[in-house]
């Protein structure tokens, strides 16, 4: 497998990748096991958009992270398990019970009705038995559709429903830090409004106690029971390059979440490149992405990536600070991970809470780590390289979506020169363009404007689910001809990029991309709210904060409570990854004529820049802004 080693090898590879997309990208595919061939690399227009790679071709993914590997690496661990409690034995599945597991889980599915083309949702805690229904999916052509656990019910709900997926995968509960998290009453909750689903399959993982709906619900120790000791081979499904691999749902600015669609050969070809070139992996090596596969960083370096590369891939429970705020230390040194790859917010917060954490750990098999999600800013950036890689270890700060499906513009680790808080250079085969106000491409270094990818790469996104429409209006009509990520960037008078954060309506926080609509929509079930505003405000270790404006349908006194009472809403239908950090009731928002909330003045405001909100004379009732200004939240 050939990877870049030199800055003097990427400028040679990114040149080819541009000039000749097609060559470089078909010899990336070479290495794959394939049914068939494809017949053409790439078809594309952005307008549709229509976005085809490898066209013609057939193969299953799941050959190629496992049954390829099995005669070199059968016996090497796969899947390195840390459980939440650091008394519980790790587990160590090779690359043999790998396979032998999901080819069993794959047979459970089968047994269930499952087949080619379903839509399967999983909502799991972070077990092996999560990637394992991730691959079985795979392996049947099912498409899989994990849904993160810290989302609730409805959440949950409008996600099985918009993708009308059969069968829900799930367990009794998941353990996170102190925590017993219970998940099949959520989905027992969901599915009350979700008639399409058939099945429900249930692991243990925390003997609470759950009720099963016979006939509906059955235990996955119960499925793999029912098989008899057969059942440890399925043949993988023969997949067309194009036919879906999963859906996974993200945050937009209007509505509701958009169930982004990745394919089966681009997804893979992307993303075993990207993880082999920007983490420089060398074989052998352990590596740990700490994202939860709910989200797109956990499908692709956590499942996906690592396991195509023939990696080791340690998958953690349970939280950075249990028991104590030097769990990730202790791990690292506990199964001597070489790559570390983990979140701004995580690193931040850790940071905050002192060296005495860091100091008892020696971190010496640390080689690269990484970053993701988030913009990084310096000072955490300047923490993370001397007390967690003791200065040896370069730092690649990834910037990606989950729209791209991989990584797409990033340091290649010891090889780009890095400078904290940028990104850095795009990877071979991505082409960024900046773009002013106006949709004009802005030429040469020392600017600022929209990023946008002007050529398609093998992992970008195809459509999504159920709705071509809102792809096409969201990604690709804003600009013509470019791919819009929604991100502000610069880039510098080196031609290194910087991210400068979202323009649109959607906030990350915590690195969880989350829709200031979905946030109200949620706080406007609460009987007393007529209407809500949300906007995000700096913080110092979230990145950002959610700052609520909400309007009583009449004068509530005990503020106290009700402030509790949408935080327990928002919890409720959305779940605790969207709990304001500041509610402030107001009497009215700032509206435009045609009735649009301004929510530049509010962001100004949570931003506690009083003085700057600029022009308000549009405004229907320029007043309210002055109440809302003295009832501010600092
Ligand atoms: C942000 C996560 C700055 C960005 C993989 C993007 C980043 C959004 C970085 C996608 C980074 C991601 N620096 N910002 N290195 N990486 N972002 O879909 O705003 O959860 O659009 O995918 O995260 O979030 P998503």
């Amino acid at each position: 497998m050939q990877r870049i080693n030199t800055i003097e090898e990427y400028q040679k590879e990114y040149k080819h990748s541009v000039e000749n997309p097609e060559a470089f990208w078909a010899e990336q595919a070479e290495q794959f096991t394939w049914q068939k061939k494809w017949d053409t690399v790439l078809e594309w227009n952005f307008d549709e958009p229509n976005i085809k790679w490898f066209v013609g071709g057939q193969l299953n993914i799941t050959e190629n992270c496992l049954d390829r590997h099995l005669k070199e690496r059968g016996e090497q661990t796969a899947i390195l398990w840390e459980p939440n409690d650091p008394n519980e034995p790790a587990r160590k599945i090779s690359y043999k019970e790998l396979h032998t597991d999901v080819c069993r889980f794959a047979n459970v599915l089968k047994n269930n009705g499952a087949k080619k083309g379903d839509r399967i949702c999983i909502y799991m805690p972070m077990v092996p038995e999560l990637a394992i229904a991730v691959l079985a999916c795979a392996r049947i052509g099912a498409i899989h559709s994990v849904v993160f656990g810290g989302f609730s019910f409805k959440s949950l709900s409008d996600r099985i429903h918009d993708a009308t997926c059969n069968i829900v995968v799930t367990a009794d509960g998941g353990f996170r830090g102190a925590k017993d998290i219970p998940l099949k009453s959520v989905v027992d909750e969901a599915l009350e409004t979700s008639p399409s689903v058939k099945k429900v399959i249930v692991l243990k993982r925390t003997n609470t106690n759950v009720t099963m709906k016979s006939g509906r619900d059955a235990w996955w120790h119960d499925e793999i029971a029912l098989l008899g000791g057969r059942g440890e081979d399925c043949p993988a499904e023969i997949m067309d390059a194009e036919d879906p691999l999963f859906i996974l749902y993200t945050s937009g600015s209007t509505g509701k979440p958009k169930g982004v669609v990745h394919t089966t050969a681009g997804y893979m070809v992307y993303v075993d490149y990207t993880f082999r070139n920007v983490f420089q992996y060398n074989n052998g090596e352990v590596f740990w992405c700490t994202a939860d596969v709910g989200w797109i960083t956990g499908h692709s370096y956590l499942v996906y990536g690592p396991l195509l590369a023939g990696a080791t891939t340690v998958m953690f429970e349970g939280i950075p600070t249990y028991p104590d705020a030097g769990r990730f230390w202790s791990v690292i040194d506990k199964h001597k991970v070489n790559i570390f790859y983990t979140a701004p917010t995580a690193i931040r917060s850790l940071e905050a809470m002192g060296l005495d954490f860091v100091k008892p750990y020696k971190l010496d098999s640390l080689r690269v780590l990484g970053t993701v999600g988030e913009p990084i800013n310096v000072e955490a950036w300047n923490w993370y390289h001397e007390n967690i890689g003791k200065k040896n270890c370069p730092i690649v700060d990834t910037y990606w979506q989950t729209e791209t499906g991989g990584i797409v513009i990033s340091p290649l680790a010891g090889i780009t020169k890095t400078k904290p808080g940028f990104a850095t250079l795009p990877l071979p085969g991505i082409q960024p363009a900046l773009m002013d106000e106006s949709g004009k491409e802005l030429i040469g270094n020392n600017v600022d404007g929209r990023l946008c990818f002007k050529f398609p790469w093998p992992g970008i996104i195809r459509t999504t689910y159920g709705n071509h429409k809102r792809c096409k209006e969201t990604y690709f009509d804003i600009y013509k001809g470019y791919y819009f990520t929604g991100d502000g960037c610069r880039r510098d008078e080196d031609g290194y990029y910087r991210i400068t954060g979202r323009v649109d309506d959607v906030i990350k926080v915590s690195g969880h991309l989350l829709g200031t609509a979905e946030i109200e929509n949620a706080i406007n079930q609460h009987p007393d709210i007529v209407e809500s505003a949300v906007v995000g405000f700096p913080h110092d270790i979230k990145g950002w904060g959610i700052y609520t404006f909400v309007i009583c349908d009449h004068e509530r006194k005990d503020t106290d409570n009700l402030k509790k009472e949408i935080i327990d809403t928002v919890t409720k239908y959305m779940g605790p990854i969207a709990k304001p950090d500041k509610i402030q009731i107001v009497k009215g928002l700032p509206k435009t004529r045609s009735g649009k909330i301004m929510r530049r003045i509010l962001r100004k405001i949570a931003e506690n820049d009083l003085e700057n909100l600029g022009d308000t004379s549009t405004l229907l009732d320029p007043s309210v802004v002055e109440e809302i200004k003295i009832g501010a939240i600092k």
